[in-house]
Order: C-alpha cells, then structure tokens, then sequence
C-alpha cells in the first residue's frame, strides 16, 4: 500500500503515464515516443497501443473511455486490471500500485477490487443463471448455501427475478448481459470495467440497460469505468469522458465539456452527431437575464426597462431575487397611464421555470407551447439565466447564435419606443429606474 493521503483516498484508479507497445521491443518504442516520435515514425518497430495516457477516477464515478476502432481503450483497460502488464507508467488501484506486483497479488486484487464485464458475456453455457452470477463467489470458496443466497440477491437486482434455474441458452441478448453484470456486481468489487458491455445488444435493449446501469451505480456506488465506441452512450453514461484517438487521450471532461468546448477538430467531429437534446441542460445553453426588475421597483420602472431593450416582457424578482413572474409591456403601459404605482395586480405566472439540470429535450415542449422565454431558477427560486425559443433551438441545432442581439433575448416589443417614451414623459419621474437596481 501506498501511504494514504484524504486525497487519494477519493480516488479509486489512477493512471500514470501509461504507455503500452507491442512489438519485439516495446521499451524501445516508448522510448522513441518519449523522445517525440509519433505514433506512425515506430511503426515500423510496431504498434503504440496506448500512449502517454493519465487520469484519475473518482470513487463512485462513471468514467467513459470513448475513441474509435483501434484507438486504445481495450489496451487501456486491460492494463487498468493487470490483464496485461505496462510497457511504461503505472496504474493505481485503490491506493495499491498495481504494475510490478506478483501474479499471485495481482489475483488476489483482481478478485476484490476489480472485475470486469465483457462485450460478449463469456457465460458459462452449462451452468445456470445462478450458478452463472454465483461462480465467482465459488472460486473464492464461499460455502453453496450463502453462495446461492447473494446470487439470488443479485439477480433480482438485475431484473432476472424468475431465471435464476434457466441456461444461459434460454435467454435473450439482453437478459445474458444482466447475467454478465450480475456476476460481476457478485464479486462485491468497488471497481468494475465494462469493456463494450452492452455493444452487442440491440438499440431499445441497450438504452434499457445502460438505464439500468445508473441505477445500479446509484443505489451501489460503484466505481464504473465503461468503454463504448458509441457517442450517445457515453454521453448518456458518462460523468465524464476521456476521447482517445490513435493510443492517446486527446480530451477528458464532463459530457457538456465535451459538446460545448471540443479540445480540437477530431473531439468536435466526432461529437457533432450526438444527441445534444438529452446532454446538455440548461445551464449551459441560458441567457444572462437582461429585462428585469424587482417588484416594488413599479411600472414605470418596468417600462423603461422594456423601452431600453425593446421587448414585450421583463421578469420580476421578489425582494429576495426569487423569481415572482413576469409582467408585460402592454399591461405595464395601462397601470402606468392610470398613475399606479403598484406593479403586484399584473403580474403574470405563465412563464415556465425549470432547474439548471433539466435536459433540453424536456424544454421543448414549454417552449414550444408558450412565447416566453423559459425561466432558469435554482433551488431557491432564484432566477439564474432565460432561454428563448430560439436558443433553445440554436443550442439542439448546434448553430450560434448572435446572443448579444436583444431581440432574439426575449420576445419583442408590441408597443413603439416613441409611444413609451411619450407615455413616460408625460408622468417624468425617473427615479424609479435606479430602484429598480437589478442587473443580471
Ligand atoms: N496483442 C496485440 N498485438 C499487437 N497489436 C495489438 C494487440 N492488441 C491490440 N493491438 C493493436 O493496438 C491498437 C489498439 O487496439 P485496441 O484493441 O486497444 O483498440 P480498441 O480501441 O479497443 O478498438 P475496438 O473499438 O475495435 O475494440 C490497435 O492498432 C491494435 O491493432
Ligand atoms: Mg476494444
């Protein structure tokens, strides 16, 4: 054991400068990559499976190792397990360095810290489901009746309540896979690697279990690190994502990293077809809120406000910034022509309020259903940001938009600036507007 620090402690696998080579001498070939050749100048001595990779996962993280066809990620992960040994780096496991130890201790960690889950389920076809999850549990000696008791327990989890006595043969893709997890999840590891888990599953099944898979992370706190060649379902799974390309990292972020702020062109091609509805939320795609008053600022206030930046609607805040509604120019200009000085009686509550997370996908509808601008408050009602229909619409499109413009910020004005001014002018009192005080 490495001497534990509180740091390292959330860390439950850490990749140092990981390099593998095969060919007849790998330490040759990182040698030269050490130096700065690329990965096609030793091509000649081999292949540079993995090159200069690091990072760390958190205890209770879905980590995601995306990239294409040959990039690396099986390689990694193989090394990330001790199934193949580094040609150069280390890796970490729970604070155990885990490069150079002893093919018995390499066993002993591979039973209790980290297991894996395979592309093809790698099932044992005699045996059934539950002496399939429970196989594990025998190797290590576990006596048949407790074995078979955590087993059970495990298949229900998984959903195969019901199979336990079946052959893997009697199954689908899907329920063989949850086999594959169930035993994995059986060996109680913190750590398991998926390598492709759900590839061979078809779409609706796949979705299904990577559904599942967050559950069960959820409720087991597991540490995941998933590998998929598939963009949506990184994004879908990921926490965060490391992109390979050619044996290197080439990115690490969180999924919205990723979308918003690709590190280079291969990163930013290879996103632009995912799904961006169900990945990025509103936070990363609102508005600074710009038409906005608090709502003993009065109508006068609300006019001006909407004058200057030439819309129909301002937001309202509530002395504590909670968000209390919206008010509009039209209404705004009667309450001010008859000398109130009350804007309370016309504030609206249509305007719809979602939480920072919410997915795009779930804002459509409102936004589709109702002119206004979509409301972001956090926990506390406060308002943090708007989107307008049209950033909402940018934002899935993948298309800018110039979000300095005011009048695609919020709807426009349906009363002239000159009838406003006019009206305004008639009363003149512009000290309200400094009461109004709020500025996004
Ligand atoms: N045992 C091996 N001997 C020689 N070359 C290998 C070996 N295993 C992998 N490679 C090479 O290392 C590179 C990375 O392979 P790896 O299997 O890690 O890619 P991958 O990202 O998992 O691809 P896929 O998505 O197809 O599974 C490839 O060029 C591959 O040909
Ligand atoms: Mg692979």
């Amino acid at each position: 054991m490495t001497e534990s620090n509180p740091l390292q402690e959330t860390i439950a696998v850490k990749a140092d400068h990981l390099y593998k080579a095969f060919g007849r001498r790998p330490h040759e070939i990182v040698k030269k990559l050490k130096a700065g050749k690329s990965r096609a100048d030793i091509s000649s001595l081999g292949v540079a499976a993995v090159i200069d990779a690091s990072f760390e996962v958190k205890k209770g993280e879905i980590f995601v190792v995306m990239g294409l066809s040959g990039s690396g990620k099986s390689t990694l992960i193989r090394m990330l397990n001790g199934l193949w040994d580094t040609t150069s780096g280390t890796v970490t496991v729970g604070g155990t360095d885990i490069t150079g130890v002893s093919a018995k201790e390499l066993r002993d960690i591979r039973r209790k810290s980290i297991s894996m889950v395979f592309q093809h389920f790698a099932l044992l076809p005699h045996r059934t489901v539950i002496d399939n999850v429970a196989y594990g549990l025998e190797i290590q000696g576990m006596g048949r009746a407790e074995r078979l008791a955590k087993a059970q327990t495990i298949i229900d989890l998984v959903g195969l309540a019901g199979w336990a006595d079946n052959l893997p043969s009697e199954l689908s893709g899907g329920m063989q896979q949850r086999v594959g997890l169930g035993r994995a999840l059986a060996a109680d590891t913190d750590v398991l690697l998926m390598d492709e888990a759900f590839s061979a599953l078809d779409p609706l099944i796949r979705r299904e279990m990577q559904e599942q898979l967050i559950e069960l992370q959820a409720a087991l706190g597991k540490t995941i690190i998933f590998i998929t060649h598939d963009l949506n379902e990184a994004m879908f799974l990921g926490d965060r994502i490391a992109v390979m390309r050619d044996g290197r990292i080439v990115q690490i972020g969180t999924p919205e990293e990723i979308l918003t702020d690709p590190a280079n062109d291969y990163v930013a091609q290879f996103v632009q077809d995912v799904d961006r509805a169900r990945v990025l939320t509103a936070v990363s795609v609102m508005e600074p809120v710009r038409s906005v008053i608090t709502k003993t600022a009065g109508p006068r206030a609300a006019l001006h406000t909407m004058r200057d930046l030439q819309t129909s609607v301002t937001f309202v805040l509530n002395r504590d910034r909670s968000f209390a509604g919206i008010v509009r120019d039209r209404d705004v200009l009667k309450l001010v022509k008859a000398g109130e000085t009350d804007l309370r009686g016309i504030i609206r509550d249509d305007a719809t309020s979602v939480s920072p997370e919410t997915a795009l996908v779930d804002l459509v509808e409102p936004s589709v259903e109702s002119e206004l601008p979509i409301a972001v408050v956090d926990e506390k009602n406060r308002l943090l940001g708007v989107i307008p229909r049209v950033t909402l619409l940018a934002a899935i499109g993948n298309v800018s938009t110039n979000t300095g413009a005011l009048p695609i910020v919020m709807p426009p004005a349906t009363i002239s600036v000159s009838q406003i001014t006019e009206i305004l002018g008639e009363t003149a009192d512009d000290t309200q507007i400094d009461a109004a005080g709020v500025h996004a």
